[in-house]
């Protein structure tokens, strides 16, 4: 049976970047545009145009770096938007104006203080407009998973009379519910005359976590089009994520193919969160850290027997590393025995008991155990969370120079260094890396407040890195200085090499007490 075409339009470079903090510069966007390139996706919403001269700049540096996909530009159904546009897309081989206007009545009244019959005329001019210029128009009804269904087929019709090659029919506040959106489109393929003439597109936000299984019933439903970013990235929760739909369509081989290669997906999804400063949840679909890991040992030793019993999608067909089968202190002997096999230790069933003492120990003291900790425990090392801060003084201020104090606790000993730096947690870091006799680079920062009445949180994230390594790390307290610095501790106790400087009986009697 041959499959029908899904073009995929991802929207990541427009729709996801306008989440606050995320803003890529031009160099950005063109990396992440080339490696979607790669990916396979068939059209690039680049960026709205008229927004902003870095948008603009965007848009233009896309066309000309881009080979196959369609390079597409936004606009709302205004000219002045449209002729920008236009200019921006000037150097795309295959360029696409998104040009449209509110469809249900709360934008009608309360967005543009107007009336169905004056938006459905407004879009048809905006179509037209942009068909001066380029002859794939793509028209969005804003707001479509609110808007009256039979206005709503009114207005498609009236813009693909006007020439628009796709109708995008977003659920802009991720409102709908999956069989509603999927009765949407069937009411549009049903009942706009014209439908025929043009791609139905589906663009779904996340509010209500029905994105995916929107974006889905759409295409059961006739849309051959899917507006998607990586990650889910967007607008409060977020769009579609492509990465979800590309691998629904791939495991329930619905009759439906897209050009997306899916090995691609986990790198792209590592450079966006990094680009973006935009973490990913750990339990996210597919690109999650935890997406793969088994950590309790039933579903460690069945996914052992066989792959199938646990996994519906292999590790690899998403371009995540293998032995992505964390172990932790829940894990079995078997996935144990299993793991140093694949690292090469055969061991007896007396010498595998030994070891697994040791591993609980050592599993115990971190959240999860990796192959290098693996390899630390077979080479005698004892690899644990063991360096912790004992005490922590920073001095700042606008005429102060900014100094740290720190006390570290390794195994039974506290060590103590102070160091000056640029604020205090460059100085703290300073301190620490002379205590550790180590160069720690700091590659990443990133804090987040969680207000909570009285009891105000920073979160902070990092990641550092040693000997070409990088390690992440994770802190919370009430002060951003400390939080930080227990996010750097907590990167730093990742840092296997560096297990080799403490006395192995203390930290094995550290973590037993613990
Ligand atoms: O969510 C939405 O309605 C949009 C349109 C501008 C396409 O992003
Ligand atoms: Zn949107």
């Amino acid at each position: 049976m041959s499959s029908e075409k899904i073009w995929v339009f991802d929207t990541t470079l427009r729709d996801g970047e306008q989440v606050p903090g995320c803003q890529l510069n031009t160099q950005e966007k063109i990396e992440i545009a080339k490696q979607l390139e790669t990916l396979g996706v068939d059209i690039i919403e680049a960026g709205f145009p008229i927004s902003s001269p870095g948008d603009f700049q965007s848009v233009r540096a896309i066309s000309k770096a881009v080979q196959y996909p369609i390079i597409c530009g936004l606009t709302r159904a205004v000219e002045k938007d449209i002729d920008v546009a236009a200019d921006a897309l000037k150097y795309a081989k295959r360029p696409r104006i998104h040009t449209g206007i509110g469809a249900s009545d709360f934008h009608i009244k309360h967005k543009f203080k107007s009336s169905r019959e004056a938006v459905i005329e407004r879009g048809v001019r905006a179509v037209k407009h942009a068909k001066k210029y380029v002859e794939d128009v793509e028209f969005y009804a804003e707001d479509a998973g609110r808007a009256d269904n039979e206005f709503l087929a009114r207005m498609i019709e009236a813009v693909i009379a006007a020439g628009a090659t796709v109708v995008n029919i977003p659920d802009t506040t991720g409102y709908c519910l999956p069989h509603q959106y999927g009765a949407k489109i069937k009411y549009l393929k049903d009942n706009v005359s014209n439908i025929d003439k043009a791609i139905i597109s589906v663009h779904c936000h996340n509010d209500l976590g029905m994105a995916t299984a929107n974006t889905i019933a759409g295409i059961i439903n006739g849309a051959r089009q899917v507006e998607v970013t990586i990650n889910g990235i967007g607008e409060r929760a977020g769009n579609t994520s492509l990465e979800e739909v590309a691998m629904v369509l791939k495991t329930h081989k619905m009759g439906y193919e897209t050009r997306i290669n899916t090995t691609k997906i986990y790198p792209l999804s590592m450079l966006v969160s990094k680009m973006m400063r935009m973490p990913i949840q750990p339990n996210k679909a597919i690109v999650g850290k935890n997406a793969f890991a088994h950590s309790s040992g039933i579903h460690q030793d069945g996914v052992l027997k066989h792959r199938d019993n646990y996994e519906i999608i292999a590790p690899e067909s998403v371009g995540v590393p293998t032995n992505s089968i964390i172990l932790t202190a829940r894990s079995g002997r078997h996935a144990l025995k299993y793991h140093l096999e694949r690292l090469g230790y055969e061991q007896t069933a007396q010498e595998l008991s030994a070891t697994y003492d040791r591993f609980l120990v050592m599993a115990d003291g971190k959240k999860d155990v990796t192959d290098d900790d693996l390899l630390n425990l077979m080479a005698g090392k004892v690899v644990t969370g063991k360096i912790e801060l004992d005490h922590l003084q920073v001095t700042c201020g606008e005429s102060l120079t900014p100094t740290a104090t720190v006390h570290l606790k390794m195994g039974d000993e506290v060590k103590k260094a102070s160091a000056i730096g640029n604020g205090p947690f460059n100085a703290a870091c300073i301190a620490i890396d002379r205590i550790l006799e180590e160069q720690i680079d700091l590659e990443d920062y990133l804090i987040q407040s969680s207000i909570n009445r009285s009891y105000d949180t920073a979160k902070v994230h990092v990641k550092v890195s040693n000997h070409n390594k990088s390690y992440v790390g994770f802190g919370v307290h009430t002060d951003i200085v400390t939080a930080s610095v227990y996010a750097y501790l907590n990167a730093i106790n990742k840092i296997t090499a560096l297990t080799v400087n403490i006395p192995e009986a203390e930290v094995v009697e550290e973590v037993a007490k613990a």
